[in-house]
Protein backbone atom coordinates (compact mmCIF):
# COMPACT_ATOMS: atom_id res chain seq x y z
CA UNK A 1 0.00 0.00 0.00
CA UNK A 2 1.14 3.86 -1.01
CA UNK A 3 3.01 5.84 2.42
CA UNK A 4 0.94 8.72 0.90
CA UNK A 5 -1.30 10.27 3.26
CA UNK A 6 -4.94 12.24 1.77
CA UNK A 7 -5.70 15.15 3.70
CA UNK A 8 -8.43 17.16 2.80
CA UNK A 9 -8.31 21.51 2.75
CA UNK A 10 -10.58 23.56 3.51
CA UNK A 11 -10.96 26.76 1.13
CA UNK A 12 -10.78 28.44 4.40
CA UNK A 13 -7.05 27.40 4.71
CA UNK A 14 -6.83 28.57 1.04
CA UNK A 15 -2.65 30.21 0.74
CA UNK A 16 -4.81 33.25 -0.42
CA UNK A 17 -7.37 33.37 2.02
CA UNK A 18 -4.97 32.62 4.49
CA UNK A 19 -2.96 35.60 3.28
CA UNK A 20 -6.38 37.89 3.15
CA UNK A 21 -6.79 36.72 7.27
CA UNK A 22 -3.05 37.72 7.53
CA UNK A 23 -3.66 41.18 6.42
CA UNK A 24 -6.75 41.55 8.42
CA UNK A 25 -5.20 40.59 11.57
CA UNK A 26 -2.18 43.09 10.92
CA UNK A 27 -4.77 45.76 9.88
CA UNK A 28 -6.93 45.01 13.06
CA UNK A 29 -4.04 44.57 15.46
CA UNK A 30 -5.22 41.50 16.65
CA UNK A 31 -3.44 38.25 15.72
CA UNK A 32 -6.17 35.68 14.88
CA UNK A 33 -4.56 32.63 16.87
CA UNK A 34 -4.57 30.19 14.01
CA UNK A 35 -1.19 32.17 12.86
CA UNK A 36 0.48 31.02 16.39
CA UNK A 37 0.53 27.31 14.82
CA UNK A 38 1.14 28.30 10.71
CA UNK A 39 4.99 26.84 10.49
CA UNK A 40 6.89 23.95 11.40
CA UNK A 41 8.94 26.05 13.77
CA UNK A 42 5.59 27.17 15.63
CA UNK A 43 4.27 23.65 15.58
CA UNK A 44 7.57 22.27 17.46
CA UNK A 45 7.78 25.46 19.38
CA UNK A 46 3.64 25.14 21.22
CA UNK A 47 4.20 21.15 20.55
CA UNK A 48 7.64 21.21 23.40
CA UNK A 49 5.77 23.85 25.59
CA UNK A 50 2.41 21.88 25.72
CA UNK A 51 4.67 19.30 26.96
CA UNK A 52 6.26 21.29 29.71
CA UNK A 53 3.82 23.46 30.82
CA UNK A 54 0.63 21.92 29.94
CA UNK A 55 -1.00 20.38 33.29
CA UNK A 56 -2.58 18.01 31.09
CA UNK A 57 0.57 16.69 30.74
CA UNK A 58 2.32 17.55 34.09
CA UNK A 59 -0.12 16.86 36.26
CA UNK A 60 -1.90 13.46 36.74
CA UNK A 61 -4.94 14.46 38.52
CA UNK A 62 -5.14 16.45 35.48
CA UNK A 63 -4.35 13.80 33.17
CA UNK A 64 -6.76 11.55 35.32
CA UNK A 65 -10.06 14.13 34.33
CA UNK A 66 -9.56 13.50 30.80
CA UNK A 67 -9.34 9.91 31.33
CA UNK A 68 -12.56 9.91 33.26
CA UNK A 69 -14.56 12.38 30.74
CA UNK A 70 -13.63 9.73 27.97
CA UNK A 71 -15.22 6.70 30.02
CA UNK A 72 -18.12 9.16 30.45
CA UNK A 73 -18.20 9.73 26.71
CA UNK A 74 -17.55 5.95 26.02
CA UNK A 75 -19.86 4.53 28.30
CA UNK A 76 -23.00 6.91 26.94
CA UNK A 77 -22.76 5.88 23.25
CA UNK A 78 -24.55 2.80 22.51
CA UNK A 79 -23.49 2.32 18.58
CA UNK A 80 -21.34 -0.18 17.27
CA UNK A 81 -19.43 2.52 14.79
CA UNK A 82 -18.04 5.92 16.12
CA UNK A 83 -16.47 8.69 14.36
CA UNK A 84 -14.49 10.91 16.08
CA UNK A 85 -14.03 14.38 15.09
CA UNK A 86 -11.04 16.37 17.21
CA UNK A 87 -11.75 19.86 16.38
CA UNK A 88 -8.12 22.18 16.98
CA UNK A 89 -6.76 18.10 17.19
CA UNK A 90 -3.01 19.61 17.87
CA UNK A 91 -0.57 16.80 18.08
CA UNK A 92 -3.87 14.63 18.92
CA UNK A 93 -2.63 12.95 22.07
CA UNK A 94 -5.80 13.31 23.87
CA UNK A 95 -7.87 11.96 20.73
CA UNK A 96 -5.50 9.22 20.36
CA UNK A 97 -6.63 8.28 24.43
CA UNK A 98 -9.89 8.02 23.70
CA UNK A 99 -9.63 6.22 20.61
CA UNK A 100 -7.68 3.53 22.51
CA UNK A 101 -11.00 3.22 24.65
CA UNK A 102 -13.32 3.80 22.35
CA UNK A 103 -11.71 0.45 20.72
CA UNK A 104 -11.38 -1.49 23.86
CA UNK A 105 -14.84 -1.09 24.29
CA UNK A 106 -15.12 -2.96 21.03
CA UNK A 107 -16.20 -0.06 19.03
CA UNK A 108 -15.09 0.39 15.26
CA UNK A 109 -13.56 3.84 15.41
CA UNK A 110 -13.33 6.37 12.40
CA UNK A 111 -11.19 9.64 12.92
CA UNK A 112 -11.22 13.30 11.75
CA UNK A 113 -8.10 15.18 12.88
CA UNK A 114 -9.17 19.00 12.25
CA UNK A 115 -6.85 21.55 12.56
CA UNK A 116 -5.97 24.57 10.88
CA UNK A 117 -2.00 23.84 10.47
CA UNK A 118 -1.61 20.90 7.83
CA UNK A 119 1.47 19.73 10.27
CA UNK A 120 -0.75 19.28 12.97
CA UNK A 121 -3.24 16.95 11.91
CA UNK A 122 -0.59 14.74 10.01
CA UNK A 123 1.42 14.42 13.86
CA UNK A 124 -2.21 13.41 15.20
CA UNK A 125 -2.53 11.13 11.87
CA UNK A 126 0.11 9.65 12.93
CA UNK A 127 -0.44 9.04 16.93
CA UNK A 128 -3.83 7.70 15.84
CA UNK A 129 -2.15 5.16 13.03
CA UNK A 130 -1.62 3.05 16.36
CA UNK A 131 -5.09 2.42 17.42
CA UNK A 132 -7.08 2.62 13.78
CA UNK A 133 -6.13 1.94 9.69
CA UNK A 134 -5.18 4.40 7.57
CA UNK A 135 -8.56 3.71 5.73
CA UNK A 136 -10.67 5.21 8.80
CA UNK A 137 -8.81 8.14 9.32
CA UNK A 138 -9.62 11.26 7.46
CA UNK A 139 -7.54 14.79 8.38
CA UNK A 140 -9.32 17.82 7.54
CA UNK A 141 -7.46 21.14 7.20
CA UNK A 142 -9.73 23.52 7.81
CA UNK A 143 -10.29 27.19 9.87
CA UNK A 144 -12.93 26.64 12.36
CA UNK A 145 -13.37 30.36 12.74
CA UNK A 146 -14.94 30.68 9.35
CA UNK A 147 -15.71 27.13 7.46
CA UNK A 148 -19.46 27.27 7.42
CA UNK A 149 -19.88 24.80 5.51
CA UNK A 150 -18.09 22.19 8.34
CA UNK A 151 -21.38 20.13 9.12
CA UNK A 152 -22.05 19.25 5.03
CA UNK A 153 -18.17 18.59 5.06
CA UNK A 154 -18.18 16.26 7.87
CA UNK A 155 -21.50 14.78 6.60
CA UNK A 156 -19.64 13.80 3.16
CA UNK A 157 -16.85 11.88 4.55
CA UNK A 158 -17.16 8.28 3.63
CA UNK A 159 -17.82 7.09 6.77
CA UNK A 160 -21.63 5.51 6.90
CA UNK A 161 -23.66 5.37 9.76
CA UNK A 162 -22.03 6.28 12.65
CA UNK A 163 -22.88 7.94 16.56
CA UNK A 164 -20.57 11.07 16.25
CA UNK A 165 -17.79 12.23 19.27
CA UNK A 166 -16.77 15.74 18.67
CA UNK A 167 -13.62 16.65 20.51
CA UNK A 168 -12.67 20.57 21.22
CA UNK A 169 -9.71 20.24 23.73
CA UNK A 170 -8.09 23.50 24.94
CA UNK A 171 -9.74 25.57 22.06
CA UNK A 172 -12.55 27.52 24.12
CA UNK A 173 -10.48 29.99 25.75
CA UNK A 174 -8.75 31.36 22.12
CA UNK A 175 -12.18 32.29 20.39
CA UNK A 176 -14.70 35.12 21.21
CA UNK A 177 -17.77 32.58 22.83
CA UNK A 178 -20.05 34.46 20.53
CA UNK A 179 -18.21 33.12 17.20
CA UNK A 180 -17.35 29.57 18.51
CA UNK A 181 -20.10 28.86 20.32
CA UNK A 182 -22.79 28.90 17.62
CA UNK A 183 -20.61 26.93 15.44
CA UNK A 184 -20.23 23.78 17.85
CA UNK A 185 -24.54 24.34 18.37
CA UNK A 186 -24.64 23.77 14.63
CA UNK A 187 -22.23 20.92 14.46
CA UNK A 188 -23.76 19.05 17.32
CA UNK A 189 -26.96 16.71 16.25
CA UNK A 190 -29.33 15.60 18.64
CA UNK A 191 -27.30 11.75 19.50
CA UNK A 192 -23.82 13.56 19.44
CA UNK A 193 -21.65 14.15 21.95
CA UNK A 194 -18.96 16.52 22.42
CA UNK A 195 -15.89 16.78 24.88
CA UNK A 196 -14.28 19.59 25.55
CA UNK A 197 -11.94 21.33 28.06
CA UNK A 198 -11.56 24.41 29.27
CA UNK A 199 -9.47 26.47 31.22
CA UNK A 200 -10.36 27.30 34.84
CA UNK A 201 -9.47 30.51 37.09
CA UNK A 202 -9.37 28.08 40.37
CA UNK A 203 -10.50 28.82 43.26
CA UNK A 204 -13.98 31.11 44.79
CA UNK A 205 -12.29 34.34 43.96
CA UNK A 206 -12.37 35.27 39.95
CA UNK A 207 -9.59 37.51 40.41
CA UNK A 208 -7.35 36.36 42.77
CA UNK A 209 -7.71 33.10 40.98
CA UNK A 210 -6.53 35.04 37.19
CA UNK A 211 -3.44 36.40 39.00
CA UNK A 212 -2.73 32.99 40.27
CA UNK A 213 -2.76 31.59 36.83
CA UNK A 214 -1.00 34.43 34.41
CA UNK A 215 2.91 33.13 35.14
CA UNK A 216 1.46 30.34 33.01
CA UNK A 217 1.24 32.60 30.25
CA UNK A 218 3.99 34.77 31.18
CA UNK A 219 7.07 32.40 30.79
CA UNK A 220 9.92 32.54 28.47
CA UNK A 221 9.10 29.14 26.10
CA UNK A 222 5.24 30.58 26.04
CA UNK A 223 6.98 34.47 24.65
CA UNK A 224 9.72 33.13 22.16
CA UNK A 225 6.32 31.26 20.61
CA UNK A 226 4.09 34.03 20.48
CA UNK A 227 7.32 36.32 18.85
CA UNK A 228 7.58 34.01 16.36
CA UNK A 229 5.04 35.39 14.48
CA UNK A 230 5.93 38.83 14.75
CA UNK A 231 9.65 37.77 14.27
CA UNK A 232 9.39 35.98 11.42
CA UNK A 233 7.56 38.93 9.35
CA UNK A 234 10.34 40.93 9.91
CA UNK A 235 9.89 42.60 13.36
CA UNK A 236 12.55 42.57 15.46
CA UNK A 237 12.56 41.58 19.34
CA UNK A 238 13.91 44.64 20.34
CA UNK A 239 11.25 47.13 18.14
CA UNK A 240 9.21 46.80 21.03
CA UNK A 241 8.44 44.89 24.04
CA UNK A 242 5.70 41.92 25.18
CA UNK A 243 3.22 42.48 27.75
CA UNK A 244 0.94 40.26 29.56
CA UNK A 245 -1.94 41.22 31.51
CA UNK A 246 -5.59 40.56 32.83
CA UNK A 247 -8.51 41.97 30.43
CA UNK A 248 -12.49 42.17 31.50
CA UNK A 249 -14.47 41.19 28.19
CA UNK A 250 -17.76 43.82 28.71
CA UNK A 251 -19.78 40.45 27.84
CA UNK A 252 -23.23 40.12 29.98
CA UNK A 253 -21.19 37.43 31.55
CA UNK A 254 -18.19 38.72 33.01
CA UNK A 255 -15.66 36.77 31.79
CA UNK A 256 -11.67 37.69 32.55
CA UNK A 257 -8.79 36.49 30.13
CA UNK A 258 -5.24 36.79 29.63
CA UNK A 259 -4.01 38.85 26.88
CA UNK A 260 -0.19 39.55 25.49
CA UNK A 261 0.57 42.83 23.79
CA UNK A 262 3.78 43.71 21.83
CA UNK A 263 3.96 47.58 22.12
CA UNK A 264 6.23 48.95 19.52
CA UNK A 265 9.04 51.38 21.21
CA UNK A 266 10.06 52.57 17.26
CA UNK A 267 8.24 52.56 13.99
CA UNK A 268 7.94 49.29 11.81
CA UNK A 269 6.18 48.72 8.37
CA UNK A 270 5.13 45.01 7.73
CA UNK A 271 5.16 44.07 4.39
CA UNK A 272 2.62 40.98 3.17
CA UNK A 273 3.29 40.81 -0.52
CA UNK A 274 2.37 44.15 -2.20
CA UNK A 275 0.59 45.20 0.88
CA UNK A 276 2.34 47.21 3.91
CA UNK A 277 0.88 47.81 7.31
CA UNK A 278 2.94 50.45 9.52
CA UNK A 279 3.11 50.44 13.13
CA UNK A 280 4.12 53.91 15.09
CA UNK A 281 6.05 54.01 18.15
CA UNK A 282 3.51 53.44 20.87
CA UNK A 283 1.34 51.32 18.68
CA UNK A 284 0.17 47.31 20.69
CA UNK A 285 -0.61 44.38 18.42
CA UNK A 286 -2.95 41.53 20.37
CA UNK A 287 -0.48 38.51 20.10
CA UNK A 288 -2.86 36.51 21.96
CA UNK A 289 -5.24 35.63 24.48
CA UNK A 290 -7.13 32.70 26.38
CA UNK A 291 -10.15 33.12 28.25
CA UNK A 292 -10.93 31.52 31.78
CA UNK A 293 -13.61 30.11 32.32
CA UNK A 294 -15.95 28.67 35.58
CA UNK A 295 -17.81 25.63 35.50
CA UNK A 296 -21.00 27.94 35.97
CA UNK A 297 -20.00 30.26 33.19
CA UNK A 298 -19.19 27.02 30.87
CA UNK A 299 -22.81 25.91 31.73
CA UNK A 300 -24.49 28.93 31.08
CA UNK A 301 -22.55 29.66 27.88
CA UNK A 302 -23.74 26.07 26.36
CA UNK A 303 -27.28 26.37 27.39
CA UNK A 304 -27.32 29.31 25.36
CA UNK A 305 -26.63 27.13 22.06
CA UNK A 306 -29.22 24.69 23.28
CA UNK A 307 -26.35 21.88 24.66
CA UNK A 308 -26.54 21.19 27.74
CA UNK A 309 -23.94 19.47 30.09
CA UNK A 310 -24.26 15.83 30.97
CA UNK A 311 -21.12 15.75 33.15
CA UNK A 312 -17.87 17.64 34.15
CA UNK A 313 -14.55 16.67 35.63
CA UNK A 314 -12.75 19.30 37.29
CA UNK A 315 -8.82 19.27 38.25
CA UNK A 316 -8.31 19.36 42.04
CA UNK A 317 -5.47 22.31 41.23
CA UNK A 318 -9.23 24.28 40.08
CA UNK A 319 -7.21 25.32 36.77
CA UNK A 320 -8.67 22.64 34.43
CA UNK A 321 -11.65 20.92 33.58
CA UNK A 322 -13.27 18.25 31.04
CA UNK A 323 -16.84 18.58 29.68
CA UNK A 324 -19.46 16.21 28.36
CA UNK A 325 -22.39 17.95 26.54
CA UNK A 326 -25.00 17.25 23.67
CA UNK A 327 -28.07 18.40 22.21
CA UNK A 328 -31.65 16.63 24.19
CA UNK A 329 -32.63 14.26 21.83
CA UNK A 330 -35.57 15.67 19.56
CA UNK A 331 -34.05 19.27 19.19
CA UNK A 332 -32.46 20.86 16.33
CA UNK A 333 -29.27 21.54 15.53
CA UNK A 334 -28.79 25.15 16.03
C1 LIG B 1 -4.24 25.08 22.33
S1 LIG B 1 -4.02 24.00 20.94
C2 LIG B 1 -4.99 22.60 21.43
C3 LIG B 1 -4.53 21.30 20.79
C4 LIG B 1 -5.20 20.01 21.28
N1 LIG B 1 -6.64 20.03 21.11
C5 LIG B 1 -4.84 19.71 22.71
O1 LIG B 1 -5.68 19.91 23.59
O2 LIG B 1 -3.71 19.30 22.95
C6 LIG B 1 -4.96 24.81 19.73
C7 LIG B 1 -5.01 24.09 18.38
O3 LIG B 1 -6.01 24.73 17.59
C8 LIG B 1 -5.55 24.92 16.27
N2 LIG B 1 -6.25 26.10 15.76
C9 LIG B 1 -6.02 27.40 16.05
N3 LIG B 1 -6.90 28.19 15.43
C10 LIG B 1 -7.72 27.37 14.73
C11 LIG B 1 -8.83 27.59 13.87
N4 LIG B 1 -9.26 28.82 13.61
N5 LIG B 1 -9.43 26.52 13.30
C12 LIG B 1 -8.97 25.24 13.54
N6 LIG B 1 -7.92 24.98 14.35
C13 LIG B 1 -7.30 26.03 14.94
C14 LIG B 1 -4.06 25.09 16.41
O4 LIG B 1 -3.36 24.77 15.22
C15 LIG B 1 -3.73 24.13 17.56
O5 LIG B 1 -3.42 22.85 17.11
Amino acid sequence: MSAVVQVAVHPSQFPAQVRRDLLASLRARRVNHKFHYDSLRQTQQWLALHQVLSPSRTDPNCAAIYDQGFAAAVSGLNAGRVHLVGLGCGGGQKDTRLLQQLRDAGRTVFYTPSDVSVAMVLVAWQAARAVLPAERCFPLVCDLGTADDLPAALAALPVGAAARLITFFGMIPNFEPELILPRLGALARPGDGLLFSANLAPGADYDVGMRRILPQYDNAPTRDWLMTFLLDLGVAADDGELRFGIEDRPLRHGLKRVAAYFHFRRPREIRVDEHRVAFAAGDAIRLFFSYRHTPALVRELLEEEGLNVRGEWVAESGEEGVFLAGRPAGSAAG
